[in-house]
């Protein structure tokens, strides 16, 4: 096979993914943001016991990290989940039609959410890190591109330019829901014996997953939008 219709494939395999029906594509999305709920629930369940009765678990337990560091973690974790589920409300074109004043006002919040734990997240991966230097040059490359996406498209709103706060929302959106596909990676490296968290066997792989799914959303984000080109400028918030 020569390099072009590799390049070829490639180029169709992520405009296919792009292209999916919407359903589908919201389907995914629901599937993904259902997976960080998951993780969620299951770090409170492991975190609240051992925080409130001051129980550290040995160092080579995944949850130390979060039973020494509950602030900087739960800072990261709760306003990433109101981002990450009131992101998709934001997104909806059906949404914003109906409720523009709400779409405003929610667009605050969720905004706000979005910084305090984009910036936590950086904290958490260069603070303690369970996948070494892989996963915290990831957070610190991804965490930073998140929060650039969320500034400019709330300095493209202020100019009134809503294809482009859209087009960088959507960017803001795809590294945040990123955190989803990550762990989808982990249960795959767990699965084929490369990684094994029960016994902190080839942690870096854990850092290698956070690439992986970061890379592949930013990536299909700017295919996506690639595929839709807007004009910048002047927009309706509602219909755009
Ligand atoms: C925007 C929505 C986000 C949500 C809802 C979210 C949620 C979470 C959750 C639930 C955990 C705990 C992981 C577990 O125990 O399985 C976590 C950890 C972490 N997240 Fe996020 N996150 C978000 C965004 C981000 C972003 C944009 C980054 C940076 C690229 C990031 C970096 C991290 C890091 C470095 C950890 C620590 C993992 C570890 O070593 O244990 N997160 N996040």
């Amino acid at each position: 096979m020569t390099e072009t219709s590799g390049a070829a494939r490639r180029t169709r395999l992520i405009g296919a993914m792009c292209g999916a029906r919407p359903r589908l594509r919201w389907s995914i999305l629901a599937l993904l943001i259902a997976v960080v709920l998951v993780s969620f629930a299951i770090r409170l369940a492991v975190d609240v016991p051992n925080i409130v009765t001051g129980t550290v678990p040995g160092p080579d337990a995944f949850e130390q990290r979060y039973a020494l560091h509950p602030a900087a973690a739960y800072l990261h974790m709760v306003p990433g989940v109101v981002y990450l589920l009131g992101a998709p409300l934001q997104l909806s074109r059906r949404f914003r039609s109906q409720h523009l004043r709400a779409h405003r006002r929610l667009g605050r919040v969720v905004l706000a959410a979005g910084l305090i734990t984009g910036v936590a997240a950086i904290v958490v991966g260069v603070w303690f890190p369970y996948g070494g230097t892989l996963e915290a040059s990831g957070a610190v490359v991804f965490g930073a591109w998140f929060l650039a996406a969320l500034v400019l498209a709330y300095r493209a709103v202020r100019r009134r330019d809503i294809a482009r706060h859209r087009r960088f929302m959507i960017r803001a959106f795809a590294v945040g829901l990123a955190v989803g596909t990550t762990r989808v990676w982990v249960g795959l490296f767990q699965a084929v014996g490369l990684l094994a968290i029960q016994n902190n066997a080839g942690t870096q792989w854990f850092g290698v997953a956070f690439w992986f799914a970061l890379v592949m959303h930013a990536v299909l984000a700017e295919a996506y939008l690639a595929a839709r080109p807007t004009v910048i400028g002047r927009t309706n918030l509602a219909t755009s």
